[in-house]
């Protein structure tokens, strides 16, 4: 009989790649996938460290797998990921039920180790070295893109892929644990990532997005010259089944004009740019060694804008970092108001033990201070949101489909089924239709908006092939 296989993914879109990955790798282990936790053979927690509630929620999980552990001693339970590379062992002195803790740097692993647990080895670690642990080169090494076998069935939908282009980060902005726990930046071989696009294409896949932690700063040195993000994009763009190319996250550094040109002059690549700036405010932005002034970001803004008017731009913030004022928190607001994002993320600041925000700057903006900041960037920005989807009203959009939306669940049988997908540009359509136009391109035309969707009715009714089937 199959082994059973729970898997828990929060975090980046890096990890929700991580996860399907190590599924495909169990699978061929023999590892089938279960949703429920009390039937599983192996429960796989993918963690996130970027802020301490993400952790602190992993370890709520585990202390209510206690009895269970108890009950079925041969259970195996994992953390993976970043928070594995960040604890270590403190994940078993926290929870000593838990079998198997492996960082990022070592998924390959997991399989033989789960295998090593089965056999009666005990409790295993794996992990990478610290940043300080050794040479660049060795650290580096010890950092590996897992990247091999893909599992559709793992993917939000079988028709669009995540595809890792690089690992790690260089830039140790000062509240970021992430230069810890996934190591140097190393950009994957362009022939590799080619490799991996076709595959995907000749497997169905329509459209593919490139990962990276600074995705944009994608360099490899190889026998024949350099290749940056724009020659990838220009490589990628030649495979035929391939419908769109997205990439996240950039740096604003290294938004060169190479990039913006070919985002520009290549139809299938998105117009979408997901650029954090984190703060609107020298000050800030200097103790959080961003690397830019904010001039430089304005700048910036302002060239994508010149090279690709109708872009649809997008940015995080940290809102209550070590030392914000009022004024520099209003100079966020200000700088929301003035590059009207088609959307941000915008965070509370939490100290990463580790960083050197840690080590340098105490975390003295008072938690509802944080809040009422929180509250406040996300009115305006949802405004903003609401006014630029606005836009769209009366306007035909080109929409990948990609599945039921969640509102549908909860329609009964003879009501249509509402559908949800995307444009070019990374807006959320709604329409109603059948589950035939699926992982289709189709037309919409857009009757009404929100800050955060289009509402639209298809034009045509597409007829063709069926290339999803609802299986839960
Ligand atoms: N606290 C709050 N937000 C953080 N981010 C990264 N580190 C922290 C932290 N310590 C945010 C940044 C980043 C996003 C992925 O998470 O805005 O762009
Ligand atoms: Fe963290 Fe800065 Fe690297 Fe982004 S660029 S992962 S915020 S250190």
């Amino acid at each position: 009989m199959a082994k059973k296989l729970y898997i828990e993914t929060v975090g980046c879109q890096m990890n929700v790649l991580d996860s399907e990955l190590v599924v495909a790798s169990l699978r061929q282990r023999g590892f089938e996938l279960t949703s429920f936790v009390e039937e599983a053979d192996c429960v796989l927690f993918n963690t996130c460290s970027v802020r301490e509630h993400a952790e602190e929620k992993v370890y709520s999980a585990l202390g209510r797998l206690k009895n269970a552990k108890r009950r079925h001693p041969h259970k195996v339970i994992g953390v993976i990921g970043c928070m594995a590379q960040n604890h270590q062992r403190t994940v078993f002195e926290r929870a000593p039920y838990v079998d198997l803790v492996v960082g990022p740097g070592q998924l390959h692993q997991v399989p033989d180790l789960i295998d090593k647990i089965a056999a009666g080895a005990g409790p295993q670690l794996e992990v990478s070295l610290g940043r300080k642990d050794g040479s660049r080169e060795l650290v580096a090494r010890s950092h590996e893109s897992f990247d091999p076998l893909r599992d559709p069935a793992m993917r939000p939908t079988p028709f669009q892929a995540y595809v890792r282009i690089q690992i790690g980060c260089d830039k140790f902005c000062t509240y970021c644990i992430v230069p810890s726990v996934r190591g140097p930046e190393q950009s994957r071989p362009p022939e590799h990532i080619l490799a991996e696009a076709r595959q995907l294409a000749a497997d169905g896949c329509k459209e593919i997005t490139l990962l990276g932690q600074t995705v944009n700063s994608y360099r490899y040195r190889g026998a024949g010259g350099t290749t940056r993000l724009s020659d990838l994009l220009y490589a990628l763009h030649g495979i035929a089944a391939i419908e769109r190319i997205k990439f996240v996250t950039n740096y604003p550094k290294d938004m060169t004009d190479d990039l913006l040109a070919a985002v520009r002059d290549l139809p299938k690549v998105c117009k979408y740019l997901h650029v954090p700036a984190q703060s609107g405010s020298n000050r800030v932005l200097q103790r959080m060694k961003r690397g830019y002034a904010i001039e430089e970001y304005r700048e910036m803004h302002a060239r994508i804008r010149q090279w690709l008017p109708e872009a649809a731009v997008t940015s995080d913030f940290i809102v209550g970092f070590s030392g914000e004022s009022e004024d520099d928190f209003q100079q966020s607001c200000e700088l929301v108001r003035e590059c009207r994002f088609k959307n941000s993320f915008i965070f509370k600041y939490s100290v990463r033990p580790g960083t050197k925000g840690a080590e340098l700057y105490a975390d003295d903006v008072p938690e509802e201070v944080k809040r009422r900041r929180n509250n406040e960037l996300l009115a305006i920005q949802n405004q903003i949101a609401e006014e630029d989807n606005g836009r769209f009203l009366g306007r035909q959009v080109e929409v990948l489909v990609e599945g039921p939306s969640k509102a549908s669940l909860r329609r009964t049988a003879d009501e249509p089924v509402q559908l949800v997908g995307r444009t070019m540009c990374d807006r959320i359509v709604v329409f109603d239709g059948n589950l035939r136009q699926v992982g289709h391109t189709l037309p919409a035309s857009v009757y009404d908006a929100n800050a955060h969707t289009l509402f639209g009715a298809v034009v045509t009714q597409h007829v063709g092939p069926e290339l999803f089937t609802l299986t839960s």
